[in-house]
């Protein structure tokens, strides 16, 4: 019976939750700071460490009580090393650091990126490596080759902005507010996806979204400037079509280039259902299984930290009590 504390900071999120035997979820506590930060229009830093810390302690203690596991009972403590706002990071990797010795138990790293890609492991009990993952959140977008639990090849990614970050900037400029991107997507409901023709710059299964992101500030600029109404539905159907048409594009060419039997989606940007049916078709069209978490498992969770930390003590790896964090932590 391995019982692992999982715990996240990375952003905007603080997150802990206890796993049993990698998959089963025990509790799963987020404290999120998104309506601090809405009042700035995105996150700022210091002010996302400092609420971690706040947070922090009340949050694993509610982890370990709603899972009704005793702390000295924790086979390990896992926790996210980056990549990631490095103050944020800090907090968590502190405050695992010190229960990890006070608690003399294995203290496991855990790469955010892995956290994402294993949420899938917790919502499909019997998905198994090597498949194909789309990871797109606010700070990622990556197309990866899962060969197996802690191996990883980057096949593409973005050459610019992540995915989600297109979102929340073009949520800024259509007043939206943050988060933006459940913003832009439910007010894409209402609007035409065919309506501006946005650029989908893709190169293999590498792709790009500052241009996409230009291409929306000038299409609206330009019509303020001619005193024209501003469509502002079609605007969002039409931008989360493209950013949706290049992601799907460059999986397809992964899929098709590596022969992936399996395909999986992951990050904040997976619980746009709009990316979620097109990557679904895909994978039919292409006669391959597809998997995804829940939404409340693509954003910043504890419990996908805590599986991939199974994953990584499992395979022995633990590290010393100087681990630090890294802000640009690679897979
Ligand atoms: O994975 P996540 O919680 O944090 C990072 O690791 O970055 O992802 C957050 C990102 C934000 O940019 C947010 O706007 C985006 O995911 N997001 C969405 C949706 N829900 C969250 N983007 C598009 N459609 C959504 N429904
Ligand atoms: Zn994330």
């Amino acid at each position: 019976m391995t019982l692992i504390l999982g715990i996240e900071s990375s952003c905007d999120e603080t997150a802990a939750s206890v796993t049993l035997d990698g998959r089963q979820v025990l509790s799963d506590v987020i404290y999120s700071q998104a309506d601090i930060h809405k009042l700035y229009g995105g996150v700022v830093p210091e002010i996302a460490s400092r609420n971690h810390i706040t947070a922090i302690s009340f949050v694993i203690d509610e982890a370990l009580k709603k899972a009704n596991v005793k702390k000295e009972n924790l086979s390990a403590v896992a926790v996210t090393n980056g990549p990631g706002l490095i103050g944020a990071l800090l907090v968590g990797v502190s405050a695992a650091k010190g229960l990890a010795y006070s608690l003399s138990k294995p203290l496991v790293p855990v790469n955010h990126i892995h956290g994402h890609i294993a949420a899938n492991y917790i919502a499909s009990p019997t998905l198994e490596p090597p498949f194909l993952c789309l990871v797109a959140s606010g700070g990622h977008s990556h197309i990866l080759n899962v060969k197996d639990y802690g191996e990883f090849e980057v096949l593409g990614a973005t050459l610019d902005d992540a995915a989600g970050e297109a979102f929340d900037k073009v949520a800024r400029v259509l007043g939206l507010g943050y988060p933006g991107g459940p913003k832009v997507s439910k007010l894409a409901e209402q609007g035409d996806p065919n309506a501006v023709s946005f650029p989908r710059p893709l190169n293999g299964c590498d792709f790009s979204f500052s241009g996409v992101k230009t291409a929306v500030i000038n299409y609206i600029h330009k019509l303020e400037q001619n005193g024209q109404p501003v469509p502002h539905a079609d605007i969002a159907a039409s931008f989360q079509a493209a950013v949706v048409d290049v992601l799907t594009s460059a999986v397809e060419h992964a899929a098709v280039k590596t022969g992936a039997k399996k395909i999986a989606l992951a990050g904040g940007v997976a619980s746009n259902s709009f990316l979620r049916t097109s990557l679904s078709s895909l994978a039919e069209r292409l006669g391959v299984d597809f998997f995804v978490p829940p939404p409340t498992l693509c954003t910043d969770n504890g419990a996908m930290i805590s599986c991939a930390g199974y994953y990584n003590y499992i395979s022995g790896n633990a590290a010393p009590l100087n681990l630090n964090a890294y802000a640009t932590l690679r897979l």
